[in-house]
C-alpha cells in the first residue's frame, strides 16, 4: 500500500453517503479517503450494502465490514446501528485475513443480529405482498430491524454470554411462530378457507410448518463465526467519543444505500429500513451535528435503482442496455440488473436534502464516454405544475421527466490523471450538475481504482 499522505479535504468529521437509490460507488470513495482518516464508522443498513474496494491490494467487496477495513491504519468501526449477519461478517474478516490484512475492527454488541429465519421471513412477507412487493435484497433488513423496534431478538453482544445457547432457542422458538404464521396465511391465500375441510386446513398447517432452516446447523455457524468475531467485540461508543473529542482525529461516516431508500424520508413503501443520511449518523454515534465539516453525496454519472418503486427517467431502451452493460450495473449483493436512466436531478436534489449534503461527488464519469448526446433531468412535472426537486416522496409516482440535452464528449475517460484533462464537455457535464444540484461537485471519478479519483 502506498504511503499515507493525509488530505486535509478529510479533516475533521465528514460523511460519505448517497443522494440517490444507492449503488453509487461510495464504497470506492471511502476507500480514498482512507489514507487520510483515523477512523470510519459504518453506520446503518447491513448485508443489503456491497461495497467495492479496489487499490494496490487488489479487489474487495464488503457487505457488512467498513469499506476501510484492508486498512489497518484506520479504525473501522461498525456502530450498534448497523444489522450484523454473523456469519456474513467472520466469512468477510477470514477473507481479509487469508489475503494477510490485519484487521483492526470495532463491532458494536448492540448491533442486532439478521439470522437466517430474518432471510427466510423478509422472503416470505415478500410473497406475501405480491404484485405490491418492494424488491427486497433478501437479507432480512426489514424483519431484524422491526425485532430492534420491538426490543426483542439477538445482538452480537449475546454472542459472548454463557447463556447464548438458551437465548439461541429461545428466539428460534419465536422466530418459528411468527414464520409458520405468515407461511400459514401465505397457504391460504390460495384457497377459500371456508370450503376447506379440518384435514385440508391440518395438512396446510403441517405444510406451513416445516423447518426451513435447520437449528443445530445454525448454531454450529455461530459458534464459528463466534470465534471470528469475539475478538472485535466490544462497546464502541467510548473509543468513537474520544476520536471526536481528539482534534487530530480524523473521522468518516460510511454510509450505505442512499437518502432516497431513507425509511423515514424516502418513498414509502419502497424504502430500506434504515435513515442512510446525516441523522442516520448522529443516530449512530451520537456525534455533535456542528462538528461535522462536510456531508458528501456520491452520485453516479446517471441514475439507477434496484428493486420495485417509481424511478422517473428510468429508460428501457437501447440507452438503458447501454448504462447497464458498460456500467455493468449488477447488484453486488443481489446479482439483479439495475434499471438505469438518464441523472435525475429533481429526485437526487430531494436526497441531497434528506442526506444533509453539502458537496457532491460524482462516480462512473467515464460510462457515458461513448454517447452521442445526454440528457439530464432538470424539473418534474407533477399535476400539472412543474418543480426543479421532489415536493414529497410520494409524488415520485405522477412525477413526469422534463429533460435537457446536452453533446457527449465521445472520448476515453478512463485514463485521464487530472480534472483538467477530461474533454471539454465532461467538464460541461458536470458544471451542469453543479448548477443544477446548488452543491460543489468536488470530485469525479473515471474508474474503479483508487487512482481513478480526479479532485477539482
Ligand atoms: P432491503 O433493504 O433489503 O429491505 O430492501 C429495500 C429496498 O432497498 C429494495 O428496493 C432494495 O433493492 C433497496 N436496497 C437495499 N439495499 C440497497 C443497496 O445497498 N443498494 C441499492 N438498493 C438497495
Amino acid at each position: 500500500m502506498a504511503k499515507r499522505e493525509r488530505d486535509s479535504y478529510w479533516n475533521g468529521i465528514n460523511i460519505i453517503g448517497g443522494p440517490g437509490w444507492g449503488d453509487e460507488g461510495k464504497g470506492r470513495y471511502v476507500d480514498f479517503a482512507s489514507q487520510s482518516i483515523d477512523m470510519n464508522i459504518r453506520y446503518n443498513g447491513g448485508g443489503n450494502a456491497g461495497h467495492t474496494v479496489v487499490n494496490d491490494l487488489g479487489e474487495f467487496k464488503f457487505h457488512i465490514l467498513p469499506s476501510t477495513s484492508v486498512n489497518p491504519e484506520v479504525v473501522s468501526v461498525i456502530a450498534g446501528t448497523v444489522i450484523v449477519d454473523p456469519i456474513q461478517a467472520a466469512t468477510e474478516i477470514r477473507n481479509l485475513q487469508a489475503r494477510g490484512i490485519d484487521v483492526k475492527l470495532l463491532m458494536d454488541s448492540n448491533a442486532h443480529m439478521a439470522m437466517p429465519w430474518h432471510k427466510a421471513l423478509d422472503g416470505l412477507k415478500e410473497a406475501l405482498r405480491g404484485n405490491g412487493k418492494i424488491g427486497t435484497t433478501g437479507q432480512g433488513i426489514g424483519p431484524t430491524i422491526a425485532q430492534r423496534a420491538s426490543r426483542s431478538g439477538l445482538r452480537t453482544g449475546d454472542l459472548l454470554s454463557p447463556n447464548f445457547e438458551t437465548m439461541f432457542h429461545q428466539e428460534l422458538a419465536e422466530q418459528q411462530s411468527t414464520r409458520r404464521q405468515i407461511a400459514f396465511e401465505l397457504l391460504l391465500r390460495d384457497f377459500n378457507i371456508e370450503s376447506l375441510t379440518a384435514e385440508q386446513l391440518q395438512s396446510l398447517f403441517q405444510e406451513a410448518n416445516q423447518q426451513y432452516y435447520d437449528p443445530k446447523q445454525i448454531l454450529k455457524d455461530l459458534y464459528e463465526a463466534r470465534e471470528t468475531l469475539a475478538p472485535y467485540i466490544a462497546n464502541v461508543l467510548p473509543t468513537i467519543w474520544s476520536y471526536e473529542q481528539d482534534k487530530d482525529k480524523n473521522i468518516l461516516g460510511e454510509s450505505a444505500q442512499g437518502a432516497l431508500l431513507d425509511l423515514d424520508l424516502g418513498g414509502y413503501p419502497y424504502v430500506t429500513s434504515s435513515n442512510p443520511g446525516v441523522a442516520g449518523f448522529i443516530k449512530a454515534t451520537a456525534i455533535d451535528r456542528r462538528r461535522i465539516n462536510r456531508v458528501i453525496g456520491v452520485t453516479k454519472a446517471y441514475t439507477t435503482r434496484v428493486g420495485e418503486g417509481p424511478m422517473p427517467t428510468e429508460q428501457n431502451d437501447d440507452i438503458g442496455h447501454y448504462l447497464q452493460e458498460v456500467g455493468q450495473e449488477i447488484g453486488t449483493t443481489t446479482g439483479r440488473s439495475r434499471r438505469c436512466g438518464w441523472l435525475d436531478i429533481p429526485a437526487m436534489r430531494y436526497g441531497a436534502k434528506v442526506l444533509g449534503a453539502d458537496a457532491i461527488v460524482i462516480s462512473k464519469l467515464d460510462v457515458l464516454d461513448q454517447l452521442p448526446y445526454l440528457k439530464i433531468c432538470t424539473a418534474y412535472e407533477i399535476d400539472g405544475q412543474m418543480y426543479n426537486t421532489l415536493p414529497n416522496p410520494n409524488a415520485l409516482q405522477r412525477a413526469i421527466p422534463h429533460y435537457e440535452i446536452v453533446e457527449g464528449w465521445q472520448r476515453d475517460t478512463s485514463q485521464t490523471e487530472t480534472y483538467e484533462a477530461l474533454p471539454q464537455n465532461a467538464r460541461h457535464y458536470v458544471a451542469r450538475v453543479e448548477k443544477l444540484m446548488d452543491k460543489r461537485v468536488d470530485m469525479v471519478s473515471v474508474g474503479q481504482h483508487r487512482n481513478a479519483t480526479l479532485s477539482r
